[in-house]
C-alpha cells in the first residue's frame, strides 16, 4: 500500500482541480433550466472515467437525465465491486445565504476545517464523495495493484427520486452484475471516527391540495362564514402528530420492526452531544417522538414532515382575501417493516378521513423508497470494519442514516448484493443547505481509505481472511 500512498500524495492538488472542474458545473437535477448543464456533467465524470482507465466508459440517454456507467474487468475470477454515486445536485437557492458561489468551487479554513474546506454545491453530495473513487482507483491502476473488477454507475437523478435508474438497471442486469456494491453518501458521526451506515430511511412523498370555494373571496364579505382552505389544512396538518410525538396516521407503525435493547444501545453509543447537535442549528430545544433519543429519532424511527405550505396572498404588503385553495407538500421517512406504496395509500386515506365535509381534498404521491439495512454479520460490513480500522487507526461505529437513497433497496432486489454505506462526511457539510461544504481532509482520508476496503473486500470476498 505504500505506493499508493505515495501517488496520493505527490497527486493531491490535481485531484483538487478535477474536482472543482465537476463542482463548477451546475447540475441541479430538479430544475429543467439546468438540463443542458446536467448533460455537460454527466459528459465531465465519463471523460474523467477514460481519463483513469476505465474501459467501455460512457454516458448512457434516458428519457430524464443520462447516467454513467464504464467498468475494468480485469480477470473473470476476480470479484467485481460497483461503485453507485450521484452527479446530480440540489438547487443552490437561496442564492443571498452563501457566503460564496455556490458553483464558484472556494476553499476555506473553518473551526471544524482548519486544513481547508471545499465549499460549494455538491461538494460533500455527492461530488465531492464519488470522486474520492475515481481517485481511489486511479492510485491503485497507476501502482498496479487493482484487487478486483470495477463498475463506475454514476447517475444524474438521485436527488429527484432516481426515476429512470430502475429501468436502467432492469435492463442492464448483466452489465451491472456485481458481488457488492459500495456508495460514499453518508455521515460520520464525528470528525477522524470511522462509521459504518448501516441502514437508510424509505421514504413516501405526496401533495395535498385543500379546495373551499370555488374561487378567491373577500375576507370581510365571506369571512367567517364560508370554509378557508388555508385555516382548515393548518387545522389537519396539526392533527399528523400526536401529543407524544408520534405520528397520527392510522396504521402508519403497524409493522414497523422495533430494535432490540442490545442494537438501541449500541447505537446510542456513538459520541454524540445533544448540546453541539441543538447549538450547530441554532435551537433552543430538540423534538420528536417520547421514548427514543435524537440518534434514534433520525435513524430507527418513521417520521412525518411538512416540506413546503403555500396558498393564498403571499405578495407585498396585504390583500384581504378568503383563498380558494390552499397546498402542501409532505413526506414521511419508513423504516423496516413499512411498505411506501401502502405509506402513501394510508396517508392518503387518512388524510381525507380527516377533512371536514366542508372543502375537497386531493392528493397527488410523489416519489417514494424502501429503507434498507445492512446487517453487521455480512461480509461488506465486515470488510468496511477492516478496512476503516485500519485506515483510520481506530474501530468503526455503526451508524443508520436518516436519508434516502431510494436505489439501494431495489439494487438488493435486482442483483440480490447487498450495499455498503461508506461515507466521508460531516452533519457540518449542511448537505442541500447554503454554504455547503466537504473537508479536504475527509476528501483525502477516503481516498486514502477506499484502496484498503477494495483490497479487503476483494480477499474477503475470495475467501483469503
Ligand atoms: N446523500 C443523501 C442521502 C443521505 C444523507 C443519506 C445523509 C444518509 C445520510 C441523498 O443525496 C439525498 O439527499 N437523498 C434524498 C432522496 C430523495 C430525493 C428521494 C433524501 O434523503 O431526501
Ligand atoms: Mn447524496
Ligand atoms: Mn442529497
Amino acid at each position: 500500500m505504500k505506493n499508493i500512498e505515495t501517488y496520493i500524495e505527490n497527486n493531491k492538488d490535481r485531484f483538487v482541480s478535477e474536482l472543482f472542474s465537476l463542482l463548477k458545473i451546475p447540475s441541479v437535477s430538479a430544475d429543467s433550466t439546468f438540463s443542458d448543464k446536467v448533460k455537460d456533467c454527466a459528459q465531465a465524470v465519463c471523460q474523467q472515467l477514460q481519463a483513469i482507465g476505465v474501459d467501455e466508459a460512457q454516458v448512457y440517454s434516458t428519457p430524464g437525465h443520462p447516467i454513467v456507467f464504464g467498468q475494468k474487468m480485469i480477470d473473470p475470477k476476480l470479484p467485481t465491486l460497483l461503485v453507485y454515486g450521484h452527479y446530480d445536485v440540489q438547487p443552490a437557492d437561496p442564492l443571498e445565504l452563501w457566503d460564496t458561489d455556490p458553483f464558484e468551487p472556494t476553499i476555506k479554513i473553518t473551526d471544524i476545517h482548519p486544513d481547508g474546506a471545499i465549499f460549494a454545491r455538491g461538494s460533500a453530495d455527492d461530488k465531492g464523495q464519488f470522486f474520492m473513487h475515481i481517485k481511489a482507483f486511479e492510485a491503485m491502476e497507476k501502482t498496479g495493484e487493482l484487487p478486483c473488477n470495477f463498475k463506475f454507475l454514476i447517475e444524474g437523478e438521485e436527488e429527484v427520486g432516481s426515476i429512470h435508474l430502475e429501468e436502467f438497471i432492469k435492463s442492464h442486469k448483466e452489465m451491472l452484475s456485481n458481488d457488492l456494491i459500495v456508495i460514499s453518501d453518508t455521515e460520520m458521526i464525528a470528525q477522524d471516527q470511522p462509521t459504518i451506515c448501516t441502514g437508510l430511511r424509505g421514504l413516501s412523498y405526496l401533495e395535498v391540495e385543500v379546495t373551499g370555494p370555488d374561487l378567491d373571496l373577500h375576507s370581510g364579505v365571506y369571512g367567517g362564514a364560508v370554509p378557508n382552505p388555508i385555516n382548515i389544512l393548518s387545522k389537519m396538518i396539526a392533527s399528523l402528530h400526536q401529543s407524544d410525538g408520534k405520528v397520527s396516521v392510522k396504521g402508519f407503525y403497524d409493522g414497523v420492526l422495533e430494535e432490540s435493547t442490545q442494537s438501541r444501545a449500541q447505537l446510542n453509543a456513538v459520541p454524540f452531544s445533544l448540546e453541539e447537535f441543538k447549538n450547530s442549528i441554532g435551537i433552543a430545544d430538540i423534538v420528536g417522538e417520547e421514548g427514543y433519543t435524537t440518534i434514534e429519532r433520525t435513524g430507527i424511527r418513521p417520521t412525518l414532515d411538512v416540506n413546503g405550505i403555500w396558498g393564498g396572498y403571499t405578495g407585498e404588503g396585504a390583500k384581504t382575501v378568503i383563498p380558494s385553495k390552499a397546498f402542501a407538500k409532505i413526506s414521511m421517512r419508513l423504516v423496516p417493516g413499512q411498505d411506501p406504496d401502502k405509506i402513501t395509500q394510508k396517508f392518503v386515506e387518512h388524510f381525507q378521513s380527516i377533512a371536514p365535509p366542508s372543502v375537497k381534498v386531493k392528493c397527488t404521491p410523489h416519489h417514494g423508497g424502501w429503507p434498507y439495512v445492512l446487517p453487521e454479520d455480512h461480509f461488506g460490513y465486515r470488510a468496511a470494519k477492516i478496512a476503516l480500522k485500519e485506515g483510520f487507526g481506530k474501530e468503526a461505529l455503526p451508524l443508520r442514516g436518516g436519508g434516502s437513497i431510494p436505489i439501494v433497496a431495489l439494487f438488493e432486489k435486482v442483483f440480490l448484493t447487498k450495499t455498503v454505506l461508506l461515507g466521508f462526511g460531516l452533519n457540518s457539510d449542511v448537505i442541500h443547505s447554503p454554504n455547503e461544504n466537504f473537508g479536504l481532509r475527509n476528501f483525502f482520508k477516503g481516498i486514502q481509505t477506499l484502496p484498503i476496503f477494495y483490497r479487503v473486500f476483494s480477499e474477503l470476498k475470495m475467501g483469503k481472511m
